[in-house]
């Protein structure tokens, strides 16, 4: 794909780094965001290797005047994919022993920011383009996943952010944009530790392979990295 451009929330390292990477391999321009140069683990360095193809930015999705600067400083700049990847484990106590701070942090992070981000880029995003959003199968009600009562409360954050998110699809109406709740699997990752299953690389390539092969589509959907249907 040639001429395409995606902005992707949360790109500092991890699975973002790896879809910025991924999508710059396959000719996409970038806009790739983080935090803070402090957690950077290699966004700045490719950045600057990239003669251009992929431009740095911030955004803090605790942080709703932060999505809204974002959303100010690249007004009027078309998009052919928003892939708000950014999320963050949370507190690991069962979910009645999580303070207000910490569920805050989780929920604005997992699934209130992820929103706010699609609100307010869905007018950039070109007609057969792709709003996505990175979930977990963990997120799934409908599956009997379960790993742990100290996943309960991120997996409720995951949940949250599907169910915004289909309402979200929902209000598009007639927009022909692709709303994707993407399941990464179980990544090597800051987040998944050294002994998960797949490393970041073949997460990235599958997952924006099924980014590409639903463009164009309109559909909304829950699908792993590996293009297979996840029930809600
Ligand atoms: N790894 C897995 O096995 C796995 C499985 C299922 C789903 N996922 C999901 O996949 C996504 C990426 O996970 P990962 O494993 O790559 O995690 P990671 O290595 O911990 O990276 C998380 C990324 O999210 C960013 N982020 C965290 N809080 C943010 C905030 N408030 N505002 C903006 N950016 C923020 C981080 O930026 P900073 O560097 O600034 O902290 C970082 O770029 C997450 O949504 C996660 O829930 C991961």
């Amino acid at each position: 794909m040639r001429d395409k451009t995606a902005l992707v929330v949360g790109a500092s390292r991890g699975i973002g780094l790896g879809l910025t990477k991924e999508l710059a391999g396959r000719g996409w321009t970038v806009i790739a965001t983080r935090r803070s140069a402090s957690s950077d683990k290699g966004l700045e360095a490719f950045a600057d290797e990239s003669a251009g193809k992929v431009r740095m930015e911030s955004v803090d999705l605790e942080d709703p005047a932060s999505v809204d600067a974002l959303a100010e400083r690249l007004k009027g700049q078309p998009l052919d994919l928003v892939f708000v990847n950014a999320g963050i484990s949370g507190s690991h106590s069962p979910a009645a022993r999580t303070t207000r701070e910490e569920v805050a942090q989780v929920f604005m992070t997992n699934s209130v920011g992820p929103v706010h981000v699609a609100e307010s880029f869905k007018d950039q995003v070109k007609d057969g383009g792709v709003i996505a959003v990175m979930t977990s199968g963990l997120g799934s009600v409908a599956s009997d996943f379960f790993f742990g009562s100290g996943a309960n409360l991120y997996s409720a954050s995951k949940a949250a952010l599907n169910k915004l998110t289909r309402g979200f699809a929902a209000a598009l109406g007639d927009r022909k944009i692709t709303v994707l709740c993407m399941s990464p699997g179980f990544v090597r990752t800051d987040m998944g530790g050294p002994n998960a299953w797949i490393s970041v690389e073949e997460s990235a390539k599958g997952v924006i392979d099924v980014v590409e092969a639903k463009a164009g589509t309109g559909q909304h959907g829950f699908y792993g990295h590996d293009g297979a249907t996840i029930p809600w």
